[in-house]
């Protein structure tokens, strides 16, 4: 996802690709799988993965968004693109420093 979204960023095309919503959905079956309580009886985190869940579901809306709107414009739409960037990082930040 955020490689994704700093080869555009770089490139200076500024646009939302597929690749970011394959990182998207990536993230989410992996972080899905993560979240089984397995082996059972582990104790997990479960507000800190609803709030990386929530972020996923809003940054999958960035996504769809974004790739309609862009679409339309025929070109970038910089304040989605930015959203883009910032919730993968928001996510990444959670996961990090929230335990
Ligand atoms: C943009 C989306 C996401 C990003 C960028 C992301 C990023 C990360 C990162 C960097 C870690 C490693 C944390 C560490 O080792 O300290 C991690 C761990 C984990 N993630 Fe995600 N994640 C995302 C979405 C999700 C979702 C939607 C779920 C489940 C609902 C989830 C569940 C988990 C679990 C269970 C772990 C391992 C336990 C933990 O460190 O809390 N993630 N994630």
């Amino acid at each position: 996802m955020v490689g994704a979204w700093i080869a555009e960023a770089a490139a200076r095309r500024f646009l939302i690709t597929p690749v970011m919503t394959y990182g998207m959905t990536l993230s989410l079956v992996t972080g899905l799988a993560l979240a089984a309580p397995w082996p059972a009886g582990i104790v997990l985190n479960y507000p800190k993965l609803g709030t990386k869940l929530v972020i996923l579901i809003a940054l999958g809306a960035v996504l769809g968004i974004g790739t309609a709107r862009q679409r339309r414009a025929g070109g970038p739409v910089m304040g989605l693109f930015i959203a883009a960037g910032i919730l993968p990082l928001l996510a990444s930040a959670i996961a990090v420093l929230w335990n």
